[in-house]
């Protein structure tokens, strides 16, 4: 509860302070998403990574994600291949900035996929470098991603498979984009057979710069992840199944 919790917990806080997540800026964005109704508090830490930490939000008892970029601790100077050639952004301007627009983008591409009916938490609202989003979750435990969940508890990888290339497909033909970043680690499993994309501030228009490799190597990723349950799709058959695969 981050309204209490700031003024209860001061040594809470200068420590997120020192870890660069709760900057001053920071609490003031997450303020004024309390002054917009966005959330009115904030709960637990989700999890902690190196570009971005997420925690847990509320808005009148619902849960929400709040997926916070971290300003001075990311290793950000990697991004331009995902910006290039896109109009919607730009790449210049000084550090926090880019990370704003790094966030604005994660919060457009999910627009577009969600929009398209692609299985990804809903959007809410992008402020600064945070991010609010619906909540994937078990009720109110946070879903696993799918790197995290063992083999035996995946009891029908075949519909796994299908399930994952009908998104990947809906993402491509219809949000006009390429994840860039598939993996097993950016799939959220809810109740453990319900797969949701998640991770999207480097996802790329499908006619940019760079997306053909991407998407390359994103069906490299899928193809991977399935040989351990003997499931053996080759590279080219997924490619064709999200590029020109009915929709
Ligand atoms: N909408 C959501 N609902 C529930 N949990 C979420 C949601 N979005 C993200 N998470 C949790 O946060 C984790 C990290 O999210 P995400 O993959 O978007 O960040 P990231 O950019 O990979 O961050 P980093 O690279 O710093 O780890 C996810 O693995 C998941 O556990
Ligand atoms: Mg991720």
């Amino acid at each position: 509860m981050v309204k209490k919790y700031l003024r209860r917990k001061p040594l809470e806080y200068e420590r997120k302070i020192e870890e660069g997540v709760f900057d001053t800026q920071t609490i003031g964005a997450l303020r004024k998403l309390m002054k917009l109704n966005i959330i009115d508090s904030m709960g637990g830490v989700i999890s902690t990574g190196k570009e971005a930490d997420v925690f847990k939000g509320y808005i009148k008892g619902e849960l929400r994600a709040v997926k916070i970029f971290r300003i001075e601790t990311t290793g950000f100077k990697d991004i331009a291949p995902y910006i290039e050639g896109d109009p919607r952004f730009r790449l210049h301007g000084r550090k926090h900035e880019i990370v704003f627009e790094w966030a604005k983008k994660e919060f457009r591409n999910l627009g577009r996929a969600f929009h398209a009916g692609v299985r990804v938490p809903k959007p809410f609202k992008v402020l600064r470098n945070i991010l609010v989003m619906s909540f994937i979750g078990n009720n109110s435990d946070p879903a696993s991603p799918l790197n995290a969940i063992s083999a035996d508890q995946i009891k029908n990888p075949k519909k796994l498979s299908k399930l994952l290339l009908d998104n990947l497909k809906n993402l491509y033909q219809k949000a006009e984009l390429v994840h860039a970043d598939f993996s097993e680690f950016n799939v959220l499993m809810k109740f453990l057979n319900e797969p949701y994309l998640i991770d999207f501030a480097q996802a790329v228009l499908k006619n940019q710069l760079n997306a053909e490799m991407f998407l390359q190597r994103d069906a490299e990723n899928f193809v991977r992840y399935f040989v351990k349950f003997g499931l053996k799709f080759s590279r080219q058959e997924i490619l064709a199944k999200i590029q020109v695969g009915k929709a």
